[in-house]
């Protein structure tokens, strides 16, 4: 039997700790604070793919093209020539809009991601949509038509989720038991001084370790550390 293909996240020592990387088509969840590194995660996992000439596409509900291509840039990712070279899409939508998708189907982004034959895909972040809709029931049907148009688009998907929870992480449990995988980015107090890590809480179909991990952020962006935290 063919193992699943693995996708590497482009994060330097994650890929080790996960049997290769992302399955190829899952879909992963990134949750975190403020600050926590969910963009800069999310955002080398679509330029892994481009220097491997896999195009990508970057969707959000909050973050302004202008201040995101700026502050990827100060870590050395010019995204406007990778959107130049049309292998790179920067989207932005309302919550309504995307809910819209999924009800009527089709759309920009429908149009987007198979003229552009996407293979990966980022919605930083997911929280806002989530919030459109009370129910719980009702969130899951969402995800779930979200997750099947994903699935259709036959891209691996990365989604960042907001936790401003203080203690433990809170992700609404339509998404947490849809997604295939959830990692964790810590960014807690310890003695007075905050300190990065990052726990992968659940991968499908992947032997995952139960430690949690340094992380670091520096002007290479994102690096998961040998070193592993008392949380
Ligand atoms: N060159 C750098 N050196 C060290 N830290 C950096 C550097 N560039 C950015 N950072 C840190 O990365 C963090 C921002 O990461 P990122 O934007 O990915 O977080 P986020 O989880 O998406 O935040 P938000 O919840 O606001 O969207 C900031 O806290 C900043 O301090
Ligand atoms: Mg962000």
């Amino acid at each position: 039997m063919k193992a699943t293909e693995r996708l590497s996240s482009g994060i330097p020592g994650f890929d080790k700790l996960v049997q290769g990387g992302f399955k190829e088509k899952s879909i992963n969840l990134v949750v975190g604070g403020p600050g926590s590194g969910k963009t800069i995660f999310a955002v080398m996992f679509l330029i892994e793919g481009l220097k491997k000439g896999e195009p990508g596409i970057y969707v959000t509900f909050e973050e302004k093209k202008e201040k995101l291509y700026e502050d990827m840039k100060s870590l050395g990712w010019d995204m406007k020539k990778y959107e130049e070279s049309g292998k790179f899409a920067y989207l932005e939508y309302t919550p309504e809009q995307v809910k819209k998708v999924l009800i009527e189907g089709g759309g920009t982004i429908d149009s987007m991601v198979t003229n552009m034959k996407a293979k990966r895909i980022v919605i930083d972040s997911i929280t806002s949509f989530s919030l459109l809709y009370k129910e719980e029931l009702a969130k899951k049907e969402a995800a779930l038509a979200l997750f099947e148009m994903i699935d259709k688009w036959g891209c691996t998907a990365v989604m960042t989720s907001q936790d401003t929870s203080m203690k433990g992480i809170e992700i609404s449990t339509a998404l947490e038991f849809e997604v295939d995988s959830i990692v964790i980015l810590y960014h807690e107090k310890k003695k007075g001084v905050r300190k990065r890590a990052l726990e992968i809480l659940k991968m499908r179909g992947t032997k995952v370790p139960n430690e949690t991990y340094g992380l670091k952020i520096d002007k290479n962006g994102l690096a998961v550390l040998t070193e592993k935290m008392k949380f």
